[in-house]
């Protein structure tokens, strides 16, 4: 059971996590129009968000540290790994989480794995929409993007990245972008063009899913 002293990043290891296009797009509160935009998906994992928009005609590239470490093969066992590893930790936490996008954790499961799927699918026909890189650096020119999306690692992690790393995460984040037109309730919009997804925005001990 969850304890008042688990610190925000228990679940250990940073999770490599596979979120869907529905996902983003609550969590982002992404309209059709925004994902009609040139978009950059940092840190990418085995989210399905590049493979279903660009599945959907858009332009999404996902950077991450882990594709220039693995192969498909790897990419697509990791995904499996880690969409496991997330939901037993989500089982054993579940009175933690609200349990409104996900019905219970079978759902949470069904749909991480489905994700994981369809990322590793994706990449082996589009390695080019995955680019390896990582904050505070990124591999892209200036204002490469219209739109930049940064899922569970900033502010998520914040027990192990500082406030240096956090900063010029963010400006490297803002140096790919071009500004556009400047928060929802699950992320935070540096501009609106600039979107950070924040954990324990439903009340302070409850989060969202890893
Ligand atoms: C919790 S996952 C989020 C993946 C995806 N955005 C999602 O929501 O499903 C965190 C990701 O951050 C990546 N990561 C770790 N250090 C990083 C860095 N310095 N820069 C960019 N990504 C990093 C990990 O490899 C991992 O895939």
């Amino acid at each position: 059971m969850p304890t008042e002293s688990d610190p925000p990043t228990a679940i250990g290891d940073i999770l490599v996590s596979s979120r869907s296009l529905a996902e983003y797009r609550a969590m982002f509160a992404l309209t059709d129009d925004d994902l009609r935009r040139r978009i950059l998906d940092c840190p990418g994992g085995t989210a399905s968000f590049t493979a279903e928009v660009c599945a959907a005609g858009g332009d999404v590239t996902a950077c991450d540290p882990v594709y220039g470490r693995c192969t498909t093969i790897e990419l697509a066992a990791m995904a499996q790994r880690e969409s496991d590893r997330g939901n037993r930790y989500c089982r054993s936490h579940a009175d933690d989480y609200v349990w409104t996008f996900f019905s219970d954790p079978d759902d949470h499961a069904f749909s991480r794995n489905e994700a994981g799927r369809r990322f590793s699918d994706h990449h082996l026909f589009h390695p080019e929409r995955y680019i390896a890189g990582a904050l505070p650096k990124l591999p892209f020119g200036d204002d490469a993007f219209d739109l930049v999306l940064s899922s569970h690692l900033l502010i998520s992690y914040a027990d192990r990245f500082d406030r240096s790393f956090h900063h010029n995460a963010v400006r490297e984040l803002m140096r790919s972008q071009r500004p556009r037109y400047a928060s929802s309730r699950s992320s935070l919009w540096i501009r609106p063009s600039i979107r950070i997804s924040t954990p324990a925005t439903v009340s302070r001990r409850r989060r969202h899913h890893h």
